[in-house]
């Protein structure tokens, strides 16, 4: 039987140094009579440097469109859409654009993306919103298509995406009949499933056998299909196939591939094709020191696209998760006990996989720092491991519940709080929320307007 999460051992745990100065400030005391700390810090100036940093190393033909599945907290989509400047373009001298729009994958998403952009309240710009996702149901659609709606004040109806990235074949047909009970047509981009993927990454969607798009033999099929409907707008295709790649040149190889295929499928159908939507992928090192790894080389990949030509009036939309927001966030939680069971040393945290589910669905170690705490009770004991590997476990009642295993901390009390940094993307919103009701983790922005911190799991980080 494998243990989820692997075992760090001999990797020591990071120091309060790792952590921005803020995030530890907001830590480092709890005022009597207040809650134990369960809480995500997010820095939306974090995020926001992330998205235009990507946005200036895509080329013109190119769209950003955040998934926001990785994170839909309210200020952070909020600064993912405002970039570092307010709306001034590169050149000015004044910031860079963020994101160009979002992918949402359910009505919530949506919705809160959808709120961003009218929070923006920019009426010059219209973000792109594009939908995702296996499986949709007849009352998803009708939602992905506002047809329950009037008309938004940006053209679209109310609600509305502007591109279905469809799955399958019954789902083009679902959403042909959506769209010809509303009266419209609706623009698709035909999710492919590619018979080879060469990328590596944590997660893989593509090229193997799973329930993502559609089978790259079976896609003329798919595509006459998708003609012959008279709801459905052919307008590309769509191609999430990795998560967490943090090769830049085979990325580009990856989006070379993907323009051939669509502009070759495109060409022998007789359609125009407008958009060709290449997923997200973009990977962060989780692991510099055990694993080796480097970031994703942004400029390198950069230049590379820059050499891509795609035919006139095709856009190519990323939409990234993970790489815009896993710096921007870190999940703390305080240490409820510490205690010694067969021989092993375990620090039970108030959280836990009901919080932060990521360490235990894949195989990284997602390292954590201390921030010590002097408030304890007099006279109790207070259970501690020094110089020590430790377990750390959350609050639920399963052996499952588990952080971070055997990694060596100087020391840690309990009552200090844990603190794992890059738990930005796929933190919140992936985790299991209701096994056993504790209190949800809050979620707190630490930076409201300047950016000031930045961090990785495993590298120094600046102050
Ligand atoms: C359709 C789709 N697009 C984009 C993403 C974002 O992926 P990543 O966070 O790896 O960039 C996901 C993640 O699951 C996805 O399902």
């Amino acid at each position: 039987m494998l243990d989820l999460p692997v075992s760090a051992a001999p990797l020591r745990a990071l120091g309060p140094d790792r952590l921005p100065p803020r995030v530890v400030a907001r830590l480092r005391h709890r005022p009597a009579g207040r809650a134990e700390t369960a809480l995500y810090l997010y820095s939306p100036a974090v995020a926001a440097r992330a998205a235009s940093d990507l946005r200036r190393h895509l080329p013109e033909w190119a769209e950003l469109c955040f998934a926001v599945k990785a994170n839909s907290f309210p200020p952070v989509l909020d600064a993912l859409l405002a970039g570092t400047g307010p709306g001034t373009g590169p050149g000015t001298g004044t910031g860079l654009p963020g994101v160009d729009g979002f992918e949402v994958s359910s009505a919530r998403e949506l919705e809160l993306a959808t709120a961003a952009i009218a929070r923006a309240g920019d009426p010059g710009r219209r973000p792109r919103l594009v939908a995702s996702g296996p499986g949709k149901s007849e009352t998803l659609l009708r939602t992905l298509l506002g047809t329950s709606g009037g008309r938004g004040s940006a053209g679209r109806a109310a609600g509305a995406v502007d591109v279905v990235n469809a799955e399958s074949p019954l789902e083009l047909r679902r959403l042909d009949a959506c769209a010809a009970r509303a009266g419209q047509r609706v623009a698709v981009a035909l999710r492919v499933n590619p018979a080879r993927v060469r990328l590596t990454g944590a997660l893989r969607m593509g090229g193997r056998p799973t329930a993502f798009g559609i089978e790259e033999r079976e896609v003329p099929a798919a595509v006459e299909l998708a003609r012959s409907l008279p709801g459905i707008e052919l307008v590309g295709f769509h191609m999430h196939a990795v998560s967490g790649n943090l090769d830049a040149l085979a990325h580009l190889d990856y989006v070379r591939w993907c323009l051939d295929f669509a502009v070759r499928q495109a060409g022998e159908a007789g359609f125009d094709l407008r958009v060709l939507d290449v997923g997200g992928g973009l990977g962060v090192p989780f692991e510099p020191d055990r694993r080796g790894e480097r970031p994703f080389d942004l400029a390198l990949f950069g230049d590379g696209l820059a050499r891509l030509r795609p035919p006139a009036g095709v856009r190519v939309i990323f939409e990234p998760g993970r790489a815009l927001v896993a710096d921007c966030g870190w999940y703390a939680a305080e240490v409820t006990d510490v205690k010694r069971v067969h021989g092993e040393a375990f620090a039970v945290l108030r959280g836990g996989i009901h919080h932060f589910q990521l360490p235990t669905s894949w195989e990284i170690v997602h390292n954590f720092a201390v921030v010590p705490r002097e408030e304890w009770p007099a006279g109790w004991p207070r259970p501690e491991v020094t110089g020590g590997p430790v377990t750390v476990v959350g609050e639920l009642c399963t052996p499952e519940d588990t952080l971070a295993r055997d990694v060596t901390v100087d020391r840690l009390r309990a009552g200090d709080v844990v603190v794992f940094p890059m738990a930005g993307a796929y933190g919140y919103e992936f985790a299991m929320h209701e096994f056993l009701g504790h209190p949800r983790a809050g979620r707190v922005v630490v930076d409201p307007t300047t950016a000031t911190s930045h961090s990785t799991v495993n590298c120094p980080a600046p102050g």
